[in-house]
């Protein structure tokens, strides 16, 4: 998820995130100038707190240079204001990054224990806290470190795990401290993940049945997957959800507004009752173009004639969107078994849409999906055969540049 589109944000935005950085005591101490100089770099605001043991590995002064802070050590260290630093420091942080994190300082805070700065810190924290877990492999391989991050992952805190590779200990295998560059990574994701929040997004899904008699209907084979994959994915990223649903098969989706309706006009009517406080529409209904005039009340018997069933249009619901848009980003699916580029750019423009997501028919009810994503100005991108559920991330990171 991360990007260079990312970090222009975080530096231009209001957006400037607090990073308290713990370095403990193991020999990849050295590693956390790296990670402090990039994250500063990068705009965040950045505090460092070291273990007594950690500064026998790299200096204070080395550390302070690169956050161009104080680097706190101690918890009795007399200062010019009242106060209270560890409580104000973990309040001040939006996430903590222990890198690394040692066997002990996972022990200590599994354990309830707080006897220095940085332990105390996190124990009073209420910010997202990541262990990058770096340690000699024997100690890696211990029972009790699982048992601890086990606990510690109950309690809702992360943890970046090592890499296997060559240790200072002069033997090979797992417990060096993850590349810098993954670290900041995944510290970088955690932020963006919440990129939605404020925002409101309506999406429809799945088919619509129309019917003809009590027991038949007019249909076809999608299975909701793709638009569910959309709302889980928008609702991951901090968005507000408004799921309208033609019949499927799918799993409610906790946290969503799901409405579920049957035909073209009950899904017309719900889209409108939230088209105008939405921010984003994503259309990936497929929607039944046409509906019986008349649905018999009885079961419809056979005889020896052609049976001909007067169908009638039903709304295009995209369409109408369109033509009532203000400031909504409108976004329509289009299956096409034919002329997929020329049909999408058709529908792109009939329909006043910001995007539309080319598929072939051929991916209907699968789990699978190839599409191309085409913006107003058509310009296309088109994304290798995938889940669904990986598609929708790949989309919604492009069309939210994330
Ligand atoms: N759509 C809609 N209401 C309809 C038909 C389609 O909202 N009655 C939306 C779909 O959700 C999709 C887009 O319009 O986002 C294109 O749907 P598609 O079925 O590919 O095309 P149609 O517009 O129905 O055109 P055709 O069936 O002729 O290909």
């Amino acid at each position: 998820m991360y990007n260079e589109t990312l970090s222009v944000f975080v530096i231009q935005g209001d957006n400037m995130k607090n990073i308290l950085i713990g370095v403990t005591g193991g020999i990849s101490a050295y590693k956390s100038a790296n990670i402090i100089s990039k994250l500063k770099k990068k705009g965040y605001n950045i505090k460092v707190i070291m273990t007594k043991n950690a500064t026998e590995i790299i200096t204070p002064l080395t550390l302070e240079t690169l956050a161009r802070d104080r680097v706190v050590i101690d918890m009795w260290e007399k200062k010019s204001n009242y106060d209270v630093e560890h409580i104000s420091l973990a309040e001040w942080a939006d996430l903590i990054l222990v890198a690394p994190a040692t066997y002990n300082i996972i022990g200590k805070i599994a354990n309830g224990i707080a006897d220095d700065m940085l332990s105390t810190v996190i124990s009073a924290a209420k910010a997202p806290i990541y262990f990058a877990i770096a340690m000699n492999v024997n100690m890696y391989e211990n029972p009790i470190l699982h048992e601890n991050i086990s606990k510690l992952k109950n309690y809702g805190y992360n943890f970046i795990d090592s890499d296997e590779g060559f240790l200072a200990c002069n033997t090979t295998g797992k417990g060096r401290l993850r590349n810098e560059d993954e670290i900041i990574k995944i510290v970088e994701t955690h932020f963006n993940y919440k990129i939605l929040s404020g925002k409101k997004i309506l999406i429809t899904a799945g088919r619509t049945e129309e019917k003809i008699d009590p027991i038949r209907y007019l249909s076809n084979k999608s299975s909701g997957k793709m638009g569910y994959s959309i709302a889980k994915y928008a609702k991951e990223l901090g968005a507000e959800v408004i799921l309208i649903a033609g019949p499927n098969s799918q799993e409610d989706i906790k946290g969503i507004t799901t409405i579920k309706v049957n035909t073209a006009l009950q899904m017309y009517e719900k889209v409108f009752e939230y088209y105008s406080n939405v921010d984003t529409v994503f259309a990936v209904a497929a929607v039944a173009d046409y509906r019986a005039k008349d649905i018999s009340k009885n079961k419809i018997k056979k005889n020896d004639e052609n049976l001909v069933i007067e169908l009638v249009r039903n709304p295009d619901i995209l369409f109408e969107m369109g033509k009532q848009k203000e400031n909504q980003l409108l976004i329509g699916f289009c299956a096409e078994s034919e002329n997929l580029i020329e049909n999408a750019y058709k529908k792109l423009e009939k329909k006043n849409l910001d995007y539309i997501i080319a598929n072939h028919t051929t991916y209907f009810s699968s789990n699978k999906n190839k599409v191309v994503l085409i913006d107003k100005n058509k310009n296309n991108i088109e994304f290798d055969e995938a889940n669904k559920e990986e598609i929708a991330k790949k989309l919604l990171n492009k069309i939210f540049n994330i």
